[in-house]
C-alpha cells in the first residue's frame, strides 16, 4: 500500500496478501524464458516484462549469466494500486539472488528492483517497492540516493482492502495532479507526515488517526473513484483509523484498530462500489513484517 494516506510518493506499508509468486529454475542455456505467466495477460519478452528486465539487470550487478525458467503467478492484478509491478520486482531480484546465492544486500536489491518499477512506471519511486522488500511500514527518503527506513508498527492493526474492478492507469492518477503546490498546502501536508511518522514511532493512535488524511493528493485522485468522499465519510463514522487511496487507486484501504469491525468495514466497502455495479475484491489483512519470503 504505496503513499500510506499522506506519505505520497515516500511511505509505504506491506500486507500479508494478496503477493505474486515467482519460481525460477535454472537452465543451461545461458538464456532467461518466461516459460508461463498466471492470472495476468502479460508480455514473456525479457525486455518487456519487469521479471525479465530485473533478472537482467541483477545479472549484470552480479557478473553471472546464469540461465531462469520462469513461472509467474500474479495474486496482485496490475493497475489495482496494490503495488503489483513493485511486487513482481523485489520477486524477481531476490529470487534470482536466492538462486545464485549472489549475496546482494537489500539495498542492492532495492537498485535492481527499482529498473523493474521504472519499466512499469516511468518513475524509480520505491513507496512500493520498499514495503515489499523490507516488510513493515516504511519510509524512502528519495534525495541524492534512496534512504531507507523501516518505521515501528503499531501494535493491534488490521487493514481492510477493497480493490474496485475499475481502471485507473497510474500515468492518468498521476496526470491529474497539479505540478505546483502553494506553500501553505505544503505545509499542512507535511505536518501530516511528520504526525504520522511520530503516531507511529509512539505506537499512538490516535496521532496516526489525525495524521493519515493527505491533503495534496487525493482530492484530484478522488473524483476517478465514484462517490470517494462519501465512502471515506462512512468509513470515518464506522470508527477506522484512517482510510485512503492505495496507491495510485483504485483499491482503497482503511487501518482499523481493535475498536473497529473488520467484518463490517468490508461489508462497508464492497457494497459501495456493489451498490454502483462495480464488482470487488477485498481483504482483511495484517501488515506483513518480513515482505518477500522463500516459500517451499
Ligand atoms: N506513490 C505512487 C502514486 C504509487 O501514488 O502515484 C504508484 O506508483
Amino acid at each position: 500500500i504505496a503513499n500510506m494516506g499522506s506519505g505520497f510518493d515516500i511511505m509505504g506499508l506491506a500486507i500479508d496478501e494478496a503477493a505474486d509468486i515467482i519460481e525460477l529454475t535454472s537452465n543451461t542455456s545461458c538464456t532467461i524464458e518466461i516459460k508461463d505467466i498466471v492470472g495476468a495477460n502479460l508480455s514473456k519478452n525479457i525486455n518487456d516484462n519487469i521479471v525479465g528486465k530485473v533478472i537482467q539487470s541483477t545479472q549484470k550487478k552480479l557478473g553471472i549469466t546464469q540461465g531462469v525458467d520462469v513461472k509467474l503467478t500474479k495474486c496482485i492484478v496490475p493497475g489495482s494500486g496494490l503495488g503489483s509491478s513493485a511486487a513482481s520486482a523485489v520477486g524477481a531480484v531476490y529470487a534470482y539472488n536466492e538462486l545464485v546465492n549472489g549475496g546482494l544486500s537489500k539495498e542492492q536489491m532495492l537498485e535492481l528492483a527499482l529498473d523493474g518499477e521504472e519499466l512499469a512506471t516511468g518513475a524509480r519511486h520505491a513507496d512500493n517497492i520498499a514495503p515489499c522488500l523490507y516488510g513493515g511500514i516504511t519510509l524512502a527518503q528519495h534525495k541524492d540516493k534512496i534512504h531507507v527506513t523501516n518505521l515501528p508498527l503499531p501494535t493491534d492493526i488490521r487493514i481492510v482492502v477493497v480493490y474496485p474492478q475499475i481502471q485507473i492507469k497510474t500515468a492518468d492518477a498521476r496526470a491529474v495532479l497539479p505540478t505546483e503546490v502553494l506553500l501553505k498546502d505544503a505545509i499542512a501536508q507535511w505536518s501530516q507526515v511528520a504526525g504520522l511518522v511520530a503516531g507511529l514511532c509512539l505506537n499512538d493512535h490516535k496521532a496516526i488517526a489525525r495524521s493519515m488524511q493527505d491533503v495534496l493528493i487525493v482530492p484530484h485522485r478522488s473524483k476517478l473513484i465514484p462517490d470517494y468522499t462519501h465512502l471515506e465519510q462512512s468509513l470515518q463514522q464506522a470508527g477506522v483509523l484512517g482510510c485512503s487511496i492505495s496507491g495510485s487507486g483504485p483499491s482503497i484501504f482503511a487501518l482499523c484498530d481493535q475498536n473497529a469491525n473488520t467484518q463490517e468495514i468490508e461489508h462497508l466497502m464492497k457494497s459501495h462500489f456493489q451498490s454502483k455495479n462495480i464488482n470487488t475484491q477485498s481483504w482483511v489483512t495484517s501488515i506483513s513484517t518480513q515482505g518477500v519470503k522463500t516459500i517451499q
